[in-house]
């Protein structure tokens, strides 16, 4: 007996099976953010990034004051070697099973350029900040501490790799170190 049969006449309902009850050919088939009513966002096709939500730009999105001399610039060799480290941080974190999954569906181009961006700047180093404040940047990852941890961890691997001086890496983390209370969520 079909198990339609079957059902039927236990429910008591017709055997013959509505089009809602035929199943989709393969999950990967269906487009969630379609049947969702989500708008897809489409990247930019000079910059590679994904739009945001608009913002006002201002430094003082970047969260904290910039060092007034040029020590730390030179201590985390120039723009040359915020970038290396940034490109190592990023990379390091996609890689991190603590906290890779944050960053899955995320936009890596942007965030790669403004966390350079912020970084040079607060060093110093001859930038501006152009992204968003903290808050509205991290708001709906559900961040937690031991996140945060693990980032500051690579951070530092990355730092240490660069031959930064612990003295410097230090300065760096200290003016991070408060924006805790606008990332963390959870
Ligand atoms: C002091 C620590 C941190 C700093 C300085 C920082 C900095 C930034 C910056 C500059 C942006 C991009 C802003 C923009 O798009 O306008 C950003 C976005 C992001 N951050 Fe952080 N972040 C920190 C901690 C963390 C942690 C702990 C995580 C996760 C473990 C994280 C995950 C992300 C993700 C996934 C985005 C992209 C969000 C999106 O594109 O909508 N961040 N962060």
């Amino acid at each position: 007996m079909s198990i339609f049969l079957a059902l039927a006449l236990i429910t008591g309902q017709s055997a013959t099976p509505t089009p809602q009850d035929a199943l989709p050919q393969s999950a990967e088939a269906i487009d969630w953010d379609k049947e969702f009513g989500a708008e897809k966002r489409v990247a930019d096709t000079v910059t590679g990034e994904l739009p945001v939500d608009a913002y006002v730009q201002s430094e003082d999105n970047v969260g904290a004051k910039p060092f007034q001399g040029d020590a730390l610039a030179r201590a985390l060799g120039g723009q040359a070697g915020i970038k290396a480290i940034v490109e190592r941080l990023v990379e390091l974190s996609k890689a991190d099973p603590r906290i890779e999954a944050i960053f899955q569906n995320q936009d890596m181009v942007r965030l790669r350029r403004t966390l350079f961006e912020q970084i040079c700047f607060i060093a110093n180093a001859g930038c501006s900040y152009t992204g968003r404040d903290m808050k509205a940047a991290h708001k709906g990852l559900g961040i937690t501490r031991a996140d945060m941890n693990a980032l500051v961890e690579n951070l530092q691997r990355a730092m240490r790799e660069q031959r930064v001086p612990f003295a410097a890496q230090n300065r760096l983390l200290a003016k991070l170190a408060p924006m805790e209370r606008d990332i963390q969520e959870r």
